[in-house]
């Protein structure tokens, strides 16, 4: 039996690309006495199933969904200042007696922006959507003073999610919108954040800019290239690799556009460093994840 354990909980977990990354990070390091596996905890045995780890003296575990917000009732964990602000937590790490909890999921995408060449400081941001991971990343780049704005399907949410931001950051540049100004909204930003689970499972063959309004003399496609060209369009969905959404931002002139395989390597190598100390090497999970995907595929 390894004696370094760490796992991913999640519900359900069979797609989780988790144990693959990380098992390719502790082995670039040499590190062949960690584990780190997959395990399906239905949110109502979540407690346990932490104490249980605890018990077994794992030493670190990734939450994912539904339990990034759920562990909150457990009582169990400590959050870091960020976590606690997002109300939600995708690492834990056990330390003597105590269970830190951390949020490395917007810290992903920000260093996924840097990795694709993007500089956001001072920059517009456009987050579209308002739901768990929308929340993280907004939060993320308030904090760090950018000018949000944050547009959704359902125009309250988005509304009640700025004020919500606005009000732990003290940052006040920061709207919440519904789809009706999408298009105004694409000009004005100089990096667009897409978070929705459009372009995924059935939501395949849609875009949001599908959601935008249309006056009757103007074309989706026409629209996309004045409002994209020279902008960073980010799409924080992996599977597929390129959504409808990334197809269509293609299409203007000197787009950077960028899927959310980065977002995910860089959570968990953050995640990694947090339990170990060590720096794990991100080219090497990124291989791991792209493998797997293409596997995937076959
Ligand atoms: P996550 O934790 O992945 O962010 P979530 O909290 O369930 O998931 O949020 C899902 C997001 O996708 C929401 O912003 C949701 O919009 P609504 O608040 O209007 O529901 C958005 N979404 C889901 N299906 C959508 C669709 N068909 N069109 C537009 N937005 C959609």
């Amino acid at each position: 039996m390894k004696s370094c354990k760490f796992g991913v909980f999640g519900y359900p977990i069979n797609h989780s690309l988790s144990p693959i990354m990380q098992t390719a990070a502790f082995e670039a390091l040499g590190m062949f006495e960690c584990e780190y596996k997959a395990y399906a905890v239905e949110p109502g045995r979540l407690k346990e199933e932490i104490l249980k780890a605890q018990a077994e003296k794992f030493t670190g575990l990734n939450l994912t969904i539904p339990l990034k917000e759920k562990v909150f009732e457990t009582g169990l964990v400590i959050p870091d200042h960020f976590a606690e602000k997002a109300g939600a937590i995708n690492t834990l790490h056990f330390k003597g007696e105590e269970i830190y909890g951390y949020n490395t999921d917007a810290e992903g995408a920000f260093k996924a922006l840097e990795y694709a060449g993007c500089d956001t400081s001072g920059k517009n941001i456009l987050i579209i959507g308002a739901g768990g991971a929308s929340k993280s990343i907004s939060l993320f780049f308030a904090e760090y003073g950018n000018h949000l704005k944050i547009i959704n399907r359902t125009a309250e949410k988005a509304e009640r999610l700025a004020e919500e931001i606005v009000e732990k950051t003290g940052n006040p540049n920061v709207f919440g919108s519904g789809f009706e100004s999408g298009w105004e909204d694409l000009k004005n930003a100089d990096v667009i954040i897409q978070t929705t689970e459009l372009g995924m499972g059935k939501y395949k063959d849609v875009s949001v800019f599908d959601e935008f309004p249309l006056e009757k003399e103007e074309t989706k496609t026409k629209l996309i290239r004045e409002c994209l060209s020279g902008k960073t369009v980010f799409d924080i969905v992996y599977n597929p690799g390129e959504t409808k959404f990334l197809r269509e931002a293609k299409t203007a002139a000197n787009v950077t556009t960028l899927n959310g395989v980065m977002m995910l390597v860089f959570q968990g190598a953050l995640a990694f460093e947090i339990w170990t100390g060590k720096k794990p090497d991100a080219g090497v999970m990124k291989e791991a994840v792209l493998n797997a995907l293409l596997e995937r595929e076959e």
